[in-house]
């Protein structure tokens, strides 16, 4: 089974509801195992195949959770090559953390990122959650073999 990670942070529950729809969507591709999780290590990264990342822009940055994270795993030299990369998350007015969490994965971990990146503004209405399913289904289908 291939295993996707979607990791989010999320103060007013925004890219929360953003993040439960993206692990539907991965869960409708056969053969893919989706952990939806707000909190991991460093060298949990390594055991998924997929890793797609939830944060909302808050002061035009990505929230202090993820920087660490990435900052953690960069000194512990965890190796991310070549898994595939997603981010998205709800936004107000600028909207660039999922970009620059995109730039982080794919020009320091050389990680295979799914571009663009989904935003959302505020909280995500029917449509914004369909678009978030297809994207979660867009990551799996990037992990599962093709027939
Ligand atoms: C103090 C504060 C700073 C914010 N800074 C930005 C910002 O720089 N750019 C932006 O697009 N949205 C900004 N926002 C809006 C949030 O991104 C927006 O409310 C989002 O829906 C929060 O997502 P969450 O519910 O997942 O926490 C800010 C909101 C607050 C309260």
């Amino acid at each position: 089974m291939s295993k996707i990670l979607i990791l989010y942070y999320s103060r007013t529950g925004n890219t929360e509801k953003m993040a439960v729809a993206v692990a539907e969507g991965a869960k409708t591709v056969q053969g893919v195992e989706v952990e939806v999780t707000y909190q991991t290590t460093p060298e949990m990264l390594a055991n998924y195949e997929a890793i797609a990342i939830g944060t909302p822009t808050y002061h035009h940055d990505m929230s202090l959770e993820v920087k660490n994270l990435f900052e953690e795993a960069a000194v512990k030299n965890i190796n991310l090559k070549g898994k595939i990369g997603a981010a998205f998350g709800s936004y107000g007015w600028s909207g660039e953390a999922p970009r620059l969490v995109l730039e982080i994965m794919r020009n320091k971990f050389q990680m295979r990122t799914i571009e663009p990146s989904l935003i959302i503004k505020y909280e995500p209405d029917q449509e914004n959650l369909q678009k978030c399913r297809e994207y979660g289904k867009k990551i799996a289908e990037e992990i599962t073999p093709r027939t």
